[in-house]
């Protein structure tokens, strides 16, 4: 409980064991309508009523049966809710002992009673208004110290916010660099690991980036509302870098496969010296041969005829080296990726393999088992096993990947880089995604990756292909569904390609 201090009321606290005392206070106070007298008869209860009523100025007798008056104003000065309200003594003592100890005690004023009608109302006002004032000051100073608190308060907490997105800014600034570094060396590590592929990786980031700022830069459209953010580009550069994470997993000589009998050597040059050991073979054959014939030719003692065809000889093992420098020959061009397989040649190279040759008394067989099936792959240079641990590539980024904790705003990273060889018409993999499950992001990365694989100029089993002929394979690619229509029309009509072939590719191959 406290006093109204917007419309506070003047109120008088008799604490006097008279009760004409109190009729008097009642006459004198009864026209005065802003003032309200309370009596306490019994000055025991006076601290209880100060409390209950809290009163604007109390008016205190000092000669009273049970407490006398001096020690109450002393009570007074100790009680939370009285120790400032004004105390005017109200006593039939002149004494001026009595009223200086009164004062000493902590009294405001001193009365002699019955003291003039007039007087009391005027100290009474004086006192209680003065009171008031004190009251409404200290309330509007404590305000003040509060709004001054709140204000000091949201100041110093809109300081700490500030400190703390610096600090956030600065830990992500960091972060960032590290994850940006981190995912730069692991595409390094993987760009080293095929010779043949280096800079593949970085090459499809630049790319990506490319493709997204143009989609960014574009007002009209399919992208005229399609706009990605920096934290979302951020998170395709990242997905970009990591896109062939999985090819760590690929063994070395499958990855840079650049003839049909490479593992982890060309076994072509195994097949060329068994094949001069044929030759060696032949050679000795004749050779024995030969000698036998003269040595019969000779023989004047025999009774039969001995005249052998010494020049046949000689005819059959030049035809016979022949028939072998051309099946060698024939081996030759079918180990090379770029060169068609038909089944006539599938025949060829079983019947070649079939022929055999003797080598430390035993007979072996022109071609391994390993070799007919590496040799009969109809293009390119991997066969069914090498093929599915190549495309297990992708599976494999994002097994890799989407373990690794990545802060919110990169959550999508292993999503993005695990699908750039997914096709929208469900052909690819690793998945197999619909065009419904594969997003703008991860259609980004498969037009970038696609372009850059076609035409690198770092792989020296093929020549580097002109962008007119890229371009014409991936029109048919998005003729076909397999890429997304409308990135690959912004591709070309925007010629984002440009850009990225003055700074990679070789002048023959820029014809567009
Ligand atoms: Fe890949
Ligand atoms: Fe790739």
């Amino acid at each position: 409980m406290s006093i109204s201090l917007i419309k506070p009321g003047i109120k008088v606290l008799l604490v006097d064991d008279e009760a004409f005392v109190a009729k008097a206070m009642t006459r004198i106070l009864e026209n005065e309508k802003d003032i309200q007298l309370f009596h306490c008869q019994d000055e025991r209860m006076a601290i209880h009523m100060v409390n209950k009523i809290l009163p604007t100025v109390i008016l205190q007798d000092l000669v009273m049966p049970h407490i006398e008056g001096l020690k109450l104003v002393t009570l007074y000065r100790i009680n939370k809710n009285a120790k400032e309200i004004p105390l005017i003594v109200l006593s039939a003592n002149e004494d001026p002992v009595v009223k200086a100890s009164a004062f000493a005690l902590g009294a405001n004023d001193y009365m002699v009673k019955l003291p003039d009608k007039l007087e009391v109302i005027a100290r009474i006002r004086y006192h209680s208004k003065a009171y008031i004032r004190m009251l409404q000051r200290n309330e509007a100073y404590k305000r003040m110290r509060l709004e001054t608190e709140k204000r000091e308060r949201e100041a110093s907490e809109k300081r700490a916010q500030k400190l703390r997105a610096e600090m956030y800014n600065r830990e992500m600034k960091i972060q960032k660099k590290f994850i940006d570094s981190f995912a730069a060396s692991i595409a390094t590590a993987i760009d080293e690991k095929s010779p043949y592929t280096g800079g593949h990786v970085k090459r499809v980031v630049d790319l990506t980036i490319n493709i997204a700022e143009s989609i960014n830069n574009t007002n009209d459209g399919f992208f005229k509302k399609i706009f990605l953010s920096e934290e979302e580009i951020e998170e395709l550069k990242l997905a970009a870098w990591m896109h062939d994470v999985g090819k760590i997993t690929i063994p070395d000589h499958i990855i840079d496969k650049s003839s049909r009998l490479e593992t982890i050597f060309d076994r072509i040059e195994a097949i060329k010296i068994r094949f001069q050991l044929i030759a060696k073979n032949y050679q000795i054959n004749y050779l024995e041969k030969y000698i036998e014939a003269l040595k019969k030719n000779l023989d004047i003692n025999s009774l039969e005829n001995h005249n052998v065809d010494i020049d046949k000889l000689k005819i059959e093992f030049e035809k016979q080296i022949k028939e072998l420098n051309e099946e060698f020959q024939f081996i030759k061009m079918a180990n090379d990726p770029g060169n068609f397989i038909s089944d006539e040649n599938i025949d060829k190279i079983n019947k070649i393999a079939k022929k055999t040759f003797i080598i430390d008394g035993l007979e072996e067989t022109y071609l391994t088992k390993d070799e007919i099936k590496n040799l009969s792959i109809s293009s390119g240079s991997l066969n069914n096993e090498e093929r599915k641990i190549i495309e297990n590539h992708a599976h494999m980024t994002l097994k890799i990947l989407k373990n690794l904790p990545f802060p919110e705003n990169l959550s999508n990273v292993a999503r993005y880089a695990g699908a750039h060889h997914e096709k929208l018409d469900g052909s690819g993999y690793p998945h197999g995604l619909s065009s419904d499950e594969i997003v703008l992001q991860q259609r980004i990365i498969a037009i970038a990756d696609i372009f850059e694989a076609l035409t690198a100029r770092d792989r020296p089993y093929k020549i580097p292909m002109k962008i007119s002929k890229a371009i014409s394979i991936m029109e048919s690619m998005k003729n076909n569904g397999f890429i997304d229509r409308d990135i690959f029309d912004l591709f070309c009509n925007n010629k984002i390609y440009l850009q990225y072939a003055k700074k990679e590719l070789s002048p023959e191959q820029i014809d567009c």
